[in-house]
């Protein structure tokens, strides 16, 4: 989910939806606005995306320069309209919106309003009713926000109304990302940046366990025992357009586009004046580990296995790769004195989050890599690396996989010269190759979109195989196809097929072959010659050099430890093409969120 209050001099309604369409890929179930109005505040809410709330008030006059907002991911209660935010409290009075999950709310209902009438399945409400419950008992809304807070378990950022005083707004998080946007004569808090770039670009991080007053002149950040926080700012450096499509239809398909520029940017980013190496900047203090184990989730975690490849070719560090919410009950036995590298685009995954948490408890040295400066795994972990590859909007990820790859490989080279084996690879230099080589590769957009109509056309399921880094980026281009097409799709090494997945392949089932590793190029012909002697139908994707007549495209030579950073690429065109040939939402797939901050 994701949250937005402001409060100042601007239309609240606009300056609101403006925000909640930028928190979007946090979730789309329902979405609901708070405003702050002569008569009242006025709440309208919504079952789907923020486009049916624009909708539902379309025309509606909803004057007011404060309010709160917030689009749902469900986790407690089905994505209705009654369960959407914001939700009042039983007086009225207060009008709260949350995100994240209160794991004790039974427990505080028993304890403190065991006669309440609940309207909706959510925990939320239950916030409003015990402020609403601490303020009838004498306390001021500050001191009953602050003595709630206290008593919550759980992820929360929460956004509070107090209706008898709208002069002031009250935000608390735990867990759950939140900032404050500071404004002259304006103030915001909003679940992240770029949901406040419209008003500002100074901001100040809060902390889980604090709180937030704020009005049109003031913002203040204070503990929960009341005491005031002196808080620096920041500034980022985005304007209007890295939140915008632009001429693109979807984020998706200019974040692909991006993705040259995001790898200069990288280089720029991590090269000195005299163009050597200055990541060691960043890991100051940082022994060479003897082990490092990678945990993320999703593409991050298909980011991880190639930079397991990474770490352990160029910097001969033996290197696993987790699931977070795997090994999150289910630790392996670690000995020695390993690394923990957390690879995470928003920095915010709980899963993640969880890991980082356990892993810190046990003493272990941890690195995060992500594109999201200030969020949580990037202020928790001992060491940070960013991405830098501005902010990725599209739920479906793919800038950020291909910076995060770009990062590791930095790293490991850094690894590598800190152990004095640094071997002759001028990274940098590769990594202008790939920028080229991903140049030519996402101006192939009509190849795409052929393979799309000849391979995809009415089906409903394919398989990508490859072996090794291959492998590596099967995985990835199944996952993308599967999660905006909604085409069932499974990445398979190449080898393993024979003993189980063959079964599935029937007269036109395609099959997408990667082949950029010549080892295994004969070997993954080969695999594809089984399937084809079944029916299936192949679509070839092969390095130059590898490539043999028939294959549909040939991608430019690169690094061979490099060369998921452009394999990735015509997967997440073909499979860009293939939601839009089916009219699907690319941006912004069904069930999915891009920030998953709960378990
Ligand atoms: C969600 C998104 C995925 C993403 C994963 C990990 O499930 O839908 O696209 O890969 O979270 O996100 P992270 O921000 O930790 O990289």
């Amino acid at each position: 989910c994701g949250i937005v209050g402001y409060i100042g001099f601007r239309q609240a309604k606009e300056t609101i939806l403006t925000g909640l369409k930028r928190l979007e890929y946090r979730g789309y179930d329902s979405a609901g606005i708070g405003i702050v109005t002569d008569e009242d505040v006025e709440v309208y809410k919504e079952k789907g995306k923020i486009a049916a709330l624009e909708r539902l008030i379309h025309g509606v006059e909803i004057k007011g320069t404060v309010g709160i907002g917030h689009t749902r991911w469900a986790t407690h209660g089905v994505p209705n309209q009654t369960n959407a935010h914001p939700h009042q409290s039983y007086s009225g009075r207060y009008t709260i919106v949350h995100n994240g999950i209160i794991e004790n709310y039974k427990e505080l209902i028993e304890t403190y309003i065991p006669n309440i009438k609940r309207e909706s399945e959510t925990d939320t409400e239950i916030i409003a009713h015990l402020v609403d419950h601490f303020s009838q008992k004498g306390l001021s809304t500050e001191e009953a926000f602050r003595e709630v807070i206290g008593k919550l378990e759980g992820s929360f950022a929460i956004a509070l109304i107090d209706g008898q005083d709208t002069s002031r707004l009250y935000a608390a998080k735990n867990k759950s990302p939140l900032l404050a946007g500071l404004g002259e004569g304006e103030n915001i808090i909003a679940s992240d940046a770029t949901a406040m770039i419209h008003v500002t670009n100074t901001f100040k991080e809060l902390k889980d366990g604090e709180y937030v007053v704020l009005d049109r002149e003031n913002l203040v950040i204070k503990t929960l025992d009341g005491d005031v926080i002196e808080r620096e700012v920041y500034s980022v450096d985005w304007d209007m357009s890295s939140v915008e499509t632009g001429v693109y239809e979807h984020f998706m398909l200019k974040e692909i586009d991006e993705q040259p520029a995001v790898i200069r940017n990288i280089i720029t980013q991590y090269q000195n004046d005299q163009g050597q190496l200055n990541i060691g900047q960043h890991l100051q203090g940082l022994k060479i580990p003897s082990r490092v184990y990678i945990v993320a989730c999703g593409t991050s975690y298909h980011a991880g296995l190639v930079g397991k490849r990474l770490l352990e070719q160029i910097a001969h560090i033996p290197t696993e790769v987790h699931i977070a919410s795997e090994f999150l009950y289910d630790q392996p036995l670690i000995e020695g004195d390993p690394l923990f590298i957390f690879i995470s685009q928003s920095g915010e995954t709980a899963d993640s989050r969880g890991v980082l948490d356990q892993i810190k408890k046990q003493g272990f040295r941890t690195l995060t890599v992500t594109n999201v400066q200030g969020s949580t795994l990037y202020r928790e972990a001992d060491y940070k690396l960013l991405t830098h590859a501005g902010p990725e909007i599209a739920v479906a990820s793919t800038k950020a996989y291909t910076a995060q790859i770009a990062v590791v490989a930095l790293l490991s080279i850094y690894l590598a010269e800190q152990k004095g084996i640094a071997g002759s690879i001028d990274m940098f230099q590769e990594l202008r190759t790939i920028s080229t080589a991903m140049d030519t590769l996402k101006d192939m957009k009509d190849k795409a979109k052929h393979i799309v109509d000849e391979y995809l056309t009415d089906q409903r399921s394919c398989f990508f195989i490859g072996r090794l880094l291959d492998y590596a980026v099967c995985l990835e281009g199944a996952l993308k196809l599967k999660e905006i097409s909604y085409i069932q799709a499974e990445g398979y090494a190449g080898g393993e097929l024979k003993h189980g997945p063959i079964a599935l392949i029937e007269d036109g089932t395609p099959v997408f072959v990667l082949i950029t590793d010549e080892r295994i190029a004969k070997n993954i012909r080969s695999n594809a010659e089984e399937v084809v002697s079944r029916g299936a139908k192949t679509c070839v994707i092969a390095a130059e050099g590898l490539h043999e007549e028939g294959d549909q495209w040939v991608l430019p030579r690169v690094h061979p430890l490099l060369t998921p950073l452009v394999s990735v690429i015509p997967m997440q065109l073909i499979s860009y093409y293939a939601a839009l040939q089916r009219g699907c939402d690319v941006d912004k797939p069904r069930n999915l969120a891009k920030s998953v901050t709960v378990e």
